[in-house]
């Protein structure tokens, strides 16, 4: 049996009935549950609750959606103007999740949500439509099996499944660390293709504290169990930096392990990421302050701001940094006069944007997100 065919074979399972040592305990938001069926709520192999990050109007992407949980509570949250797509590889997990769907499509008014077959390190190809080609042009040899690999990647280009730039909001729980750990870096990549630029990413899964060594990652039980193949938890992060996510930060991490194998202890994190706008950096005179508490920090493309100093900014970092993605941490300054905009040079150093540059221009307080 392969790491794949483990973990189908135990979703399949879990489809069917509970699996209780699937399960860890999640403070779901209870005004959203109560419009779900019970055999949605109960047949949860969730560890967090990705729900939280959903906004009116999003399109929102659920890698390995189950039961249809998260989708169906995201569904409540999108409106009528939003959508949430559901993406799992088991197909009796999914017929699971569209048993409920016209009911659902009632009881919210419309029918928001959509379930489709895929893996989601590879969010381009359509499983549905590789079973139905499958079916008329069935594997007999090896030619047939290279004919395959040129139908797949056909599809990937003509017809994705999940196409560039094309969600707001991509969530996840509980189910990066069931990929193998040689897709785990295509998969982050998949990711990033996906999510819109100036799109958002909310995962929560499992994290271990130390590297979790190869006799571990070869039990078939703790892999599907969703805890040998946790990634350690600064690699976890360092995937989405690498991938060309930034703001990618630890928003929940749970005191207590989940499980502790061997001294390794395995807890539940939720990691909120975004994918900066594709626009090209544009000095137009912004400057931001840090508040503080620290003396000097870095952002995840490697500009540095001092505590209390006037720091010029591009006007792309300028409202990456304003705009709350980064918290409260920033005060912007909007430029009196736009300056004629030239492309942004990087200095290691930073550059201070003078006082007697930025006078009389607005202060943007990230806090309220609005100008005075
Ligand atoms: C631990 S369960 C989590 C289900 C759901 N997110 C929840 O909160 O209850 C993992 C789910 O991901 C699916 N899954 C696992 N690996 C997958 C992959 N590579 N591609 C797509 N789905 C996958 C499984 O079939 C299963 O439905």
């Amino acid at each position: 049996m392969t790491i794949e065919t483990g973990v189908l074979e135990r979703y399949s399972e879990g489809a069917e009935s509970l699996q209780a040592d699937l399960c860890c305990p999640v403070d779901y938001d209870q005004n959203l549950l109560k419009l779900l069926p019970k055999e949605i709520i109960d047949k949860d192999y969730g560890c967090g609750d990705p729900s939280r990050y959903v906004e009116k109007n999003d399109i929102v992407l659920d890698l390995g959606s189950g039961s249809g949980k998260i989708c169906y509570m995201a569904a409540q949250l999108v409106g009528d103007q939003g959508k949430v797509i559901g993406v799992d590889m088991n197909d009796d997990m999914l017929s699971l999740s569209r048993k409920y769907q016209s009911e659902m499509a009632s009881k919210l008014g419309s029918d928001r949500v959509e379930f489709i077959k895929g893996q989601i390190q590879d969010l381009a190809l359509d499983l549905a439509a590789m079973d139905e080609h499958l079916q008329a042009n069935p594997i007999q040899n090896s030619e047939d099996i290279i004919a395959l690999r040129a139908w797949q990647e056909n599809q990937r280009h003509k017809n994705p499944l999940i196409k560039d730039n094309s969600v707001d909001l991509v969530i996840s729980n509980c189910v990066l660390n069931l990929v193998h750990d040689s897709d785990k870096d295509q998969l982050i990549k998949e990711i990033f293709r996906v999510t819109k630029p100036g799109g958002r990413v909310a995962i929560s899964d499992i994290v271990s504290d130390e590297q979790v060594p190869e006799h571990l990652k070869q039990d078939q039980q703790l892999w599907s169990g969703c805890i040998s193949g946790a990634l350690q938890e600064h690699d976890f992060l360092q995937t989405f930096i690498d991938a060309g996510f930034v703001a990618v930060k630890y928003d929940k991490w749970e005191n207590q392990p989940w499980q502790v194998v061997e001294n390794i202890e395995f807890r539940s994190v939720t990691i909120t990421a975004i994918k900066p706008q594709d626009t090209s950096c544009m000095d137009k005179g912004h400057a931001v302050i840090y508040r503080g508490p620290y003396s000097k920090i870095f952002d995840d493309e490697g500009h540095v701001y001092y505590r209390g100093q006037r720091m010029a900014v591009c006007e792309r970092s300028f409202k990456l940094l304003t705009e709350g993605s980064y918290g409260n941490d920033f005060i912007g300054i909007i430029p009196a006069q736009e300056t004629t905009p030239t492309p942004w040079l990087d200095d290691p150093e930073g550059v201070i944007r003078l006082a007697s540059e930025t006078k009389g221009g607005e202060f943007k307080d990230s806090n309220t997100n609005s100008c005075c």
